[in-house]
Order: C-alpha cells, then sequence, then structure tokens
C-alpha cells in the first residue's frame, strides 16, 4: 500500500488520524520542545503526541498556533496523568491541559494509565467528548482486561489505545482485541527508545532498502496498521524517520519482525503500574 506522510487512519468515530506522528515525552520545556515540533512540522509531520505528564503542552500548543501548517491539519494529543484520575480531577486537569495548550480542541485526549479512579475519568471524557473541545477519547496502557471492563460501562467506545509496542513487544492478544473492536493501537517506545538499531534482523533488511532499523521498524508499523509516534528532539533524526514512504517490506519481511516478539518490555507492566 503507497502510505505517505498525510496518510490517516479512521477511528470509530469517523475522525481521521494520521498514522505517524512525533512523539515529545521527555523532549525539555522550552526550545527543545518548540524546535522539535517545529522541525517536525516543517518535515511534513501532521502528529504530535503530548501528556500533561510531560510538562510542554505549553510549547507544542505554541508552535502548532504559529501557523506553520493550518490548525485543523495537526493532530495534537494529550493525557490525564494518573493522579487527576476521578471524574472531577478529570475535568479540571483537560481545563488546565486545553489552558497550557492554547487551542480551542485537542484531536485526541487519553487516559494515561488504568490506574486509581479510571472508571470516573472515562465519564469526563465522554462528556467532554460531546462538547467541541475534543474530536475522540482514548486510553493508553491498557491490557484487554481493562478494555474489557471500558467496553461494558462506556457510553463512548475509546477511539484509541496508545500502548508499548516495537518488535519485542507486540502484544498479540491486545493487537487482535483492539481489532476485533475497532480500536486504533498506536505504539509507543516503537523503535525501542533506540535499541532496534542493534537488532541484525531489523539492520539486514534496512540494507536492501539502504534504510535504517528505525526506519525499518516504523514502516512495518504502517503496514500492520498500527499508529507510531517515534520521539527526537535532534532535526536530522526528525527527518530521517520520517522517510519512511518510499520503500515498501515484502510479506516475508513483515512476518520476519512480526517473529521477532519476546513479550519484552521497556516499560511497567500496567497490572504492575506504581508498585
Ligand atoms: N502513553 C504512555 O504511557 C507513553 C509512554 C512512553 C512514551 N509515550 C509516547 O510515545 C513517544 C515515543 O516513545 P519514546 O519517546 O518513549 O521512545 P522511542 O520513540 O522509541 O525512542 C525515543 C529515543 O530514541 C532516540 N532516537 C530517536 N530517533 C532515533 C534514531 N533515528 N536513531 C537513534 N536513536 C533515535 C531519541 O533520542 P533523541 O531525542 O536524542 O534523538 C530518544 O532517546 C513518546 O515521546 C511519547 O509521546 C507514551
Amino acid at each position: 500500500m503507497a502510505f505517505t506522510l498525510e496518510s490517516t487512519m479512521t477511528l470509530n468515530n469517523g475522525v481521521e488520524m494520521p498514522r505517524f506522528g512525533l512523539g515529545v515525552f521527555k523532549t525539555e520545556v522550552g526550545t527543545e520542545t518548540e524546535n522539535a515540533v517545529q522541525w517536525a512540522l516543517e518535515a511534513g509531520y501532521r502528529a504530535v503526541d503530548t501528556a500533561a505528564l510531560y510538562g510542554n503542552e505549553a510549547e507544542v500548543g505554541k508552535i502548532v498556533r504559529s501557523g506553520i501548517v493550518p490548525r485543523e491539519d495537526v493532530f495534537v494529543t494529550s493525557k490525564v496523568w494518573v493522579n487527576n484520575l476521578s471524574y472531577e480531577g478529570t475535568k479540571a486537569a483537560f481545563d488546565e491541559s486545553m489552558s497550557k495548550l492554547g487551542l480551542d480542541y485537542v484531536d485526541l485526549y487519553l487516559i494515561h494509565w488504568p490506574v486509581n479512579d479510571w472508571q470516573g475519568a472515562w465519564r469526563a471524557l465522554e462528556e467532554i467528548s460531546k462538547t467541541d473541545r475534543v474530536r475522540a477519547i482514548g486510553v493508553s496502557n491498557f491490557l484487554p482486561h481493562h478494555l474489557q471492563e471500558l467496553l461494558e460501562m462506556a457510553e463512548v467506545p475509546p477511539a484509541v489505545n496508545q500502548v508499548e509496542f516495537h518488535p519485542y513487544l507486540q502484544q498479540p492478544d491486545l493487537q487482535a482485541f483492539c481489532r476485533e473492536n475497532n480500536i486504533a493501537l498506536t505504539a509507543w517506545a516503537p523503535i525501542m527508545k533506540g535499541r532496534v538499531l542493534d537488532v541484525p534482523e531489523l539492520v539486514s533488511i534496512g540494507e536492501k532498502y539502504g534504510k535504517t532499523a528505525v526506519q525499518v521498524t516504523l514502516r512495518w508499523m504502517l503496514q500492520i496498521d498500527v499508529i507510531t509516534i517515534p520521539k527526537s528532539a535532534k532535526q536530522e533524526r526528525i527527518v530521517d524517520n520520517a522517510n519512511i514512504f518510499d520503500f515498501e517490506l515484502t510479506d516475508a519481511e513483515v512476518e520476519t519482525i512480526n517473529g521477532l516478539d519476546r513479550n519484552d518490555r521497556i516499560g511497567p507492566h500496567p497490572d504492575r503500574f506504581g508498585q
């Protein structure tokens, strides 16, 4: 399939979400975030993934508002942090994020982890989703059992589940659950924080196309319908990471990468978060 940087996935509420974007976790508050978002938009990125936790919503909003590209062409995601997971806490946290972003609306708002009163938080997200301040709502780090509980109580189903996902952590059960329930999967740590460069199979596939293991990994995600948001604060890498639209992996290469799964997590297990 011929993907481009503008390619989107249609979420379960009809909203179009770019399949590729910039993550800004640990991108420093101030000029580092401003530069990264600006370089990304200039390089053709049309999505930015931030969160209250990252402390850089103001910088993301400032560059999105700056008009490098029209507001409606940029997809902005933010997330409510765990200390605000309750009905009232999440409503207040959303207002605070919106004020920092300085935007009329955010494209996607997520519950960051399935802890505390995430059920109350979901009620708040549902309420917010009926206003014009958010285009889609979803969750992050939800396992199938959390999603099952959420679907049983939800009036509005989650459009997205953003989870740790990369060649060494493919979570086949979660992938299947999301596919069956029309929940789009977004990968965090998609390039294993740079460590995919040490995976010989990815390096060797890349040699055939003149691509790096990072580019092979991100291309693989496009081809298996997983949305991806690699982070870099360096202009050259921001540009290189998006250089994945001029080659196509064969079915056999996709299968080889599918076969690299080791159930190997970098971040916390969602059932043991904060323990
Ligand atoms: N929902 C959640 O719980 C959650 C958790 C973690 C992350 N996220 C989101 O997902 C995004 C991506 O995940 P992540 O930032 O944890 O990990 P990642 O994107 O897999 O890796 C980012 C790291 O890789 C380096 N890097 C980037 N491009 C590179 C390249 N071409 N070659 C070598 N190294 C490269 C970056 O360093 P430089 O900046 O120095 O280039 C950074 O240290 C985050 O930024 C955030 O938006 C969400």
